[in-house]
């Protein structure tokens, strides 16, 4: 395990169809796909009554620098600042240089809806974060505010060319690929990655969406995905031997410009070489975003147990962690935790 994921709010500005659908156009998107004879699933888009975690429930920025060191002594060198939205938070940059002063930090990114990005990033930039992935679905802004709820292309846009700017490298932009949504989208998309040299990451639809909406017709299988690329780029496989923890299969483009990877948790599980664990605004571990299970380290953290005693209990934690995740299978459950409230 040697890449933690951070989520420092369950917060979001943006309400993404694949993870908090609350919209009428995510409503009208899903009831379009549902049918009640063929696939009479069962799904609800009533807001959730989402009960916020109130701010004491939240780890302070001081007890996550904790958590990381403690990470850290056990073999952790990756870091990832994620939400939610973490741009919601206040004072992010201050959390960033707590944890990039810490040695063995050797890589530390966040993932953002971009949003907010712009207004801090020389800040974030000069905290320590080395590394940004910004969450873009679509270039066209309506497609951008069917699947997002927010009308908020062009600060995307705005905040991707400012990372670029400001030295970030290399700039991600994650996109979720939905069946009769965006998928017509995947080529326009690589062109755009290409002509900035961001690194684009293609990522299957994953039941992690509020409504249990989810349903496997809508999945573009990586599979898929790469035969698309295929019939219109000349692609160059990237040997994943330098990293056997990657979840993206990635590709050059023969041209040597830019690089698109594909991730494909539900049809192409990679579980069996995952390196991560993951930590809740509210101080739980999880050892798999699938997980039914959560490990509360608020106990340990306000109840005066030493560094030794956090260390021992991450261990067992991580000798627990699941083989796998059983999408797919007849006893899949979906984790009652949204992607909202776990981060990417
Ligand atoms: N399936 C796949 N990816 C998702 N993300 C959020 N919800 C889902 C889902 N249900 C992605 C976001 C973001 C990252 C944190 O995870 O697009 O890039
Ligand atoms: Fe979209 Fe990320 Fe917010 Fe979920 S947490 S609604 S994926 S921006």
């Amino acid at each position: 395990m040697r890449d933690l994921r951070i989520s420092i709010t369950d917060r979001c500005n943006f309400r993404c169809l694949y993870c908090l659908p609350e919209t009428e156009e995510a409503a009208n998107f899903y009831r379009s796909r549902f049918d009640a004879v063929r696939n009479p699933k069962p799904f609800s888009l009533e807001p959730i009554r989402y009960e916020w975690k109130p701010k004491e429930r939240l780890l302070s920025f001081e007890e996550i620098e904790r958590v990381v060191r403690v990470a850290v002594s056990l073999g952790v060198d990756k870091i990832r600042i994620t939400g939610g939205e973490p741009l919601l938070r206040k004072a992010v940059p201050e959390l960033i240089s707590r944890v990039a002063s810490i040695g063995g930090v050797r890589d530390l990114a966040m993932t953002t809806n971009g949003f907010l990005f712009a207004k801090q990033a020389q800040a974030l930039r000069d905290a320590g974060l080395k590394r940004v992935s910004f969450s873009m679905d679509s270039l066209d802004p309506a497609n951008f505010k069917k699947m997002t709820g927010r009308d908020g292309q062009a600060e995307v846009l705005a905040a991707i060319d400012q990372a670029r700017s400001l030295g970030f490298s290399p700039v991600k932009v994650n996109a979720v690929v939905i069946r009769g949504l965006n998928d017509h989208e995947l080529e326009s998309l690589v062109e755009f990655a290409r002509s900035r040299e961001l690194s684009l990451r293609f990522i299957e639809f994953m039941p992690l969406d509020s409504g249990h909406a989810w349903q496997r017709d809508l999945v573009v299988s990586g599979r898929e995905i790469l035969q698309r690329l295929q019939a219109r780029f000349k692609l160059v496989p990237i040997d994943p031997s330098g990293n056997p923890a990657e979840t993206a299969r990635r590709h050059a483009f023969a041209d040597g410009r830019g690089e698109v990877g594909i991730i494909a948790p539900v049809t192409e599980p990679f579980c069996g070489h995952c390196n991560r664990l993951r930590l809740t605004a509210d101080g739980k571990i999880r050892t798999c975003l699938f997980s039914l299970h959560e490990h509360d380290l608020m106990p340990l953290l306000r109840g005066g147990a030493d560094d030794a005693a956090l260390a021992a209990r991450l261990v067992s934690i991580v000798q627990g962690k699941e083989a796998g995740h059983r999408i797919g299978q007849v006893d899949f459950v979906q984790p009652a935790r949204t992607m909202s409230c776990i981060g990417g």
